[in-house]
């Protein structure tokens, strides 16, 4: 019988520097737009942190990766993500020298994953900005980023260049159009920002990483690179026809950058929108060129829910939880957080970009956020998270359809395989991990680490090759 996930498939997890190295002010790095957001990506900004309105500080990774790598390996890990903290690297984003320290963690980082043999999946930006970036230049606005992230890249890219094979440019870079500080470094509030520098923003985001595709391939051939968006189908609510142009509409503001990213120009269908919209795009010289000739690699993307769509006004009032808009599926539950689960959603997905770039796909991000009880068991503390098994289970399977219909996958990491502080809300109980971190929304716990039972779960499922979930 032909097996569902081909030999070498990159099964592992993923995770973030802000939501879980902690030590945000140690050995030279600086602030990132992440340490003012105590209440999470879209909560209010602070000045600075302080000892009253500190964000949650990850889980300490920055000590304890050789235990985490440990655990990751033991559960049979090929790949793990996570992204390396511009800030660590250049405290303020605009210096000239790199800080040795931090390129030295995140070169003990790289050794030790290869101890056991897993491929590092390496995100350059992943919400973390440099602050000083954000103050002095509004972020990505401002088109002197370009030149900023590509010392940063270039740096990475040529310290690391035997060490790190896969790499991500922006996480969620579609996200900088709803939540524009957290992933644009963009300090002009919402309510202020024009459109036309919003979308001006994007294009430096668009162009930096044609840039850094372009770099990494000079700097090794072999590298892998590739841009992350929020994947995200969207349904009519209805089968009228309006409806469903809403939700070819809403697709095609997520497709503008995967797009851009394997095709290398900007689609028809938003020149439209520019056009009514009085936007007009600064093209430098070069840009058009190089973003036509410096293609990614591959599509990477995050997969959580998927969005329903309604051209009626009156029912156009947010889904709770729906962090880009749409109305609620009255087919499908949701998490505790309001995010409507829908494995199928993920095999269309997978199949809307093949069809769309036959190109090959890695899902980066998937994952429960729940409220996770620690309870004894025969080996020490663990939690029940069957719960968890059960939504892995049933969007893997989907997958596994996916793949039978001939979609080109690399690989699979769940989002926080070790628990981490929420992107959005900053808490820590919002836990995805196969493993639970004691620490509280308050800041308290051992930090100590304990298996759940989707530890072994993941761990058999590996070791199947993902076989053990069609028998
Ligand atoms: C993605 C981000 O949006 O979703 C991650 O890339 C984030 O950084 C993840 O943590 C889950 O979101 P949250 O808000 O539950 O942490």
């Amino acid at each position: 019988m032909t097996k569902v996930f081909p030999e070498g498939f990159l099964w592992g997890g993923a995770t973030a520097a802000n939501q879980y190295e902690g030590a945000y002010n140690l050995d030279g790095k600086g602030l990132t737009v992440q340490d003012v957001t105590p209440k999470g990506g879209f909560g209010p900004i602070t000045e600075e942190p302080t000892p009253d309105n500190l964000k949650l500080e990850g889980i300490d990774f920055y000590h304890r990766y050789k235990e985490d790598i440990a655990l990751f390996a033991e559960m049979g890990f090929k790949v793990f993500r996570t992204s390396i903290a511009w800030a660590r690297i250049f405290p303020n984003g605009d210096e000239i020298e790199p800080n040795e320290a931090g390129l030295q963690f995140y070169d003990d980082l790289f050794d030790e994953l290869a101890k056991y043999g897993i491929e590092p999946l390496v995100t350059l930006s992943h919400y973390e900005t440099p602050l000083h970036l954000a103050k002095e230049y509004d972020g990505w606005t401002n088109r002197k980023l370009i030149g900023f992230f590509e010392r940063y890249a270039r740096t990475v890219f040529t310290r690391y260049k035997d060490k790190v094979k896969y790499w991500l440019t922006f996480n969620e870079i579609n996200s900088v159009l709803h939540a524009p500080f957290m992933s644009g470094g963009i300090l002009t509030p919402p309510e202020k920002l024009s459109k036309q520098d919003l979308y001006q923003a994007v294009h430096h985001e668009l162009v930096a990483s044609a840039l850094a595709t372009k770099i990494g391939h000079e700097i090794n051939p072999d590298f892998k690179i590739g841009c992350m968006v929020i994947a995200m189908p969207a349904y009519p609510l209805t089968p009228n026809p309006v409806d469903v142009l809403e939700a070819r509409q809403f697709e095609n503001q997520n497709y503008l950058f995967s797009d851009i990213h394997v095709r290398g120009k900007y689609p028809n269908y938003i020149q439209r929108f520019f056009k009514e919209e009085g936007i007009e795009i600064d093209f430098a010289e070069g840009d058009k060129e190089l973003m036509a000739e410096n293609p990614v690699d591959f599509i990477s993307f995050s997969y959580y829910m998927s969005v329903t769509a309604t051209a009626d006004p009156e029912k156009q009032a947010r889904a709770k939880g729906n962090i880009l808009g749409g109305v609620p599926n009255p087919y499908l539950e949701a998490s505790e957080w309001g995010w409507q689960i829908d494995p199928i959603g993920l095999r269309m997905v997978l199949n809307a970009f093949y069809d769309r770039y036959q190109i090959p796909l890695f899902i980066v991000e998937n994952g429960l956020g729940a409220k996770d009880v620690l309870v004894d068991g025969p080996d020490g503390p663990t939690v029940e998270d069957d719960y968890r098994i059960d939504y892995l289970e049933k969007h893997l399977k989907q997958v596994g359809e996916a793949m039978k219909d001939g979609v080109e996958l690399w690989g699979y990491t769940t989002w926080g395989c070790i628990d981490l502080v929420s992107a959005s809300t900053a808490e820590m109980s919002k836990r995805y991990g196969f493993i639970y971190v004691d620490r509280n929304d308050d800041g308290s716990g051992t930090l100590a680490r304990y298996k759940k039972k989707s530890f072994n779960w993941y761990k058999d499922l590996i070791a199947s090759n993902g076989e053990n979930l069609f028998s």
